[in-house]
Order: structure tokens, then sequence, then C-alpha cells
């Protein structure tokens, strides 16, 4: 049951000129609400913005005197902007815990493929997860693959690729192109995550397929009230049903949407 909790901001770190590493005091949406990573907080943007913002928890610990939460974001628009310019100290009105975040609970090993803003809902599920894991993690360019991130699913994953979009770092391509190298070696995992923009989410959906690994993936829409009482995040499943992004996902299984839809 989500709940509406004031957070103070911890730590506010810029990664580069338009991306950011907040951390939240969130009194005890982690422990007693089980907020955890893949799911998203809901956050009002400063009083000039109607709707909130929604932003994937990156990594949501149990700490005291509060719960910390890391969220990791790129500045897009207004609400981003105005979430880029809070200082250590603020105070932030959030909603969550919100969505329903990846199912690792099978045994077996994990594929986690992650492009851009969407590597960090993942870091959770590599560094917290028993089941082995590998990782693949795309960025436009080498700049964008920040060490931060980066360096910790090399610590957790038993193998960490890296691709570019220009090829100034790791594999020259999109990750879609990794992922078919590794599975065409070796096809064994028991599923692959999958987080980042539609078009990423399409074509590693189209290569786990060809190779038949499951697939679950989180999707990204355009939100407004962010609990299952509007119609804007509705994304259309292959049964011909609409299904809410806030609400039942944002993680779906790849084989239950429509992607021509
Ligand atoms: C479940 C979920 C989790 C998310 N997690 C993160 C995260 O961890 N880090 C992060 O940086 N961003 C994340 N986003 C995207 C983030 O919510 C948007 O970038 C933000 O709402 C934009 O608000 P704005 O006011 O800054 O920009 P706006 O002025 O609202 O929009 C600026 C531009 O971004 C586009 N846009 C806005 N929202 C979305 C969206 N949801 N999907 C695709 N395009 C959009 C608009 O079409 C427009 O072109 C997430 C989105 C969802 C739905
Ligand atoms: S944003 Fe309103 S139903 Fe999902």
């Amino acid at each position: 049951m989500p709940i509406q909790q004031i957070c103070t901001v911890a730590g506010m770190t810029r990664l580069d000129a338009s991306t950011w590493w907040m951390v939240l005091e969130a009194g005890k949406l982690v422990e007693e609400h089980g907020l955890r990573g893949g799911q998203f907080l809901h956050i009002k943007c400063g009083d000039g913005q109607l709707l909130r913002r929604p932003i994937s928890v990156a990594y949501a610990g149990w700490d005291e005197p509060e719960d910390l939460v890391t969220l990791i974001f790129e500045v897009r628009g207004e609400g981003t902007r105005w979430l880029s310019r809070r200082k250590v100290g603020d105070e932030l009105d959030v909603l969550g815990p919100l969505g329903n975040g990846f199912d690792m609970s099978k045994e077996g090993r994990y594929l986690l493929v992650g492009g851009g803003i969407g590597v960090p809902p993942l870091m959770e599920y590599a560094e917290r997860s028993k089941p082995p894991k590998a990782a693949v993690l795309g960025f436009r360019t080498k700049d964008k693959a920040f060490p931060a991130i980066v360096s910790r699913f090399e610590e957790a994953c038993e193998k960490t690729c890296l691709c570019t979009d220009d090829g100034t770092l790791g594999y020259h391509g999109f990750v879609d192109g990794q992922v078919r190298d590794i599975l065409a070696k070796d096809n064994s995992f028991t599923d692959i995550l999958a987080c980042g923009p539609r078009p990423m989410l399409k074509s590693v959906v189209k290569v786990a397929a060809e190779f038949g690994v499951p697939c679950q993936v989180s999707m990204e829409e355009r939100m407004a009230c962010g609990v299952g009482a509007c119609l804007g995040c509705a994304v259309k499943m292959k049964d011909g049903t609409m299904r809410h992004v806030c609400k039942d996902g944002p993680v779906f299984r790849a084989e239950e949407v429509d992607w021509d839809g």
C-alpha cells in the first residue's frame, strides 16, 4: 500500500551535466513498507508542477534512524530540473512504494540488460540477489558509463559487458547485439531482466525469443496519477487488454506485451 512520505535529501552528487545521484532519508519506506529496487517513487517536483514525476529506486537500504534510498536521474524537463536543484537537507514529498519490480525468485542464472538511465534500476538486483548473473550495460558514449554505477555491476556479476552506441567503450553497438553474442554461446539463462527505452526493450525481447530465453521488461510510459486511477500510463497487451504501467508494472513478462500496439 503506497504512502505519502516527506523525505529529506541526504546526498546529492552530480555525475555529469544532466545526471544526478540522489540519496533520500525515507522514513521506514524500506523496512516497514517494503520499498525495493526496481519499484518507483512518485515525486512532487515543486508547486508549479501539477503532476508528480516517477523515478525508479536504484537501491533501497534499511538504515538508522531512517532508511536510505538511492535515485539516479537525468534532467529531461521542468520537473527533473527542479529535482536537480535540491540540496542536502531539503524535503521532498514522495508517494511510494509504487510498481512491482523484477522477479528473481526462481533459482538459476540471470542476464541483466540495461540501457542508459535504465541501468540504475537493475543495480540492487545485481548486488542483493543470490542467483549468479551476468550483465550487459549500454550507454550512448563512454562518458555516460559512470564508474560509480558500472563498478557495482562489475563487482557483483560474474561477467559485465559494456556497449556504447559510438564505440568509445566496449562493444560498438546496441545492447541487443551483445545479448545475441552471449546467447549464441550460452542460452541457459533462467530469465533476462531488461530496463531501458521501449525500442531497446523490443530488440532485446526479439533476440531473447530467438534463443528461447524468457524475458521480463520494465516499461517506461508517461504517467499522471501513478496509482492506477487514470489511463495515463496504459500499455496494450497481446490479449487485447490494456494494463497500467504504474499499478500492474512497470515490470511485465515480455510475451504479454503487444510490441506493435
Ligand atoms: C516507472 C518509471 C520509472 C522511471 N525512472 C526513472 C529514473 O530512475 N531515472 C530517470 O532519469 N528517469 C526515470 N523515468 C523517467 C522520468 O519519469 C521522466 O524523465 C520525467 O518524468 C520527466 O519529467 P520532466 O518534468 O523533467 O520532463 P517533461 O517536461 O515532463 O518531459 C520532457 C521530455 O521527456 C519525455 N518524457 C517524460 N516522461 C517520460 C516517460 N515516462 N517516458 C518517456 N519519455 C518521457 C517527454 O515526452 C518530453 O519529451 C521513469 C519513468 C517511469 C515511468
Ligand atoms: S498514471 Fe494514472 S493509471 Fe497509471
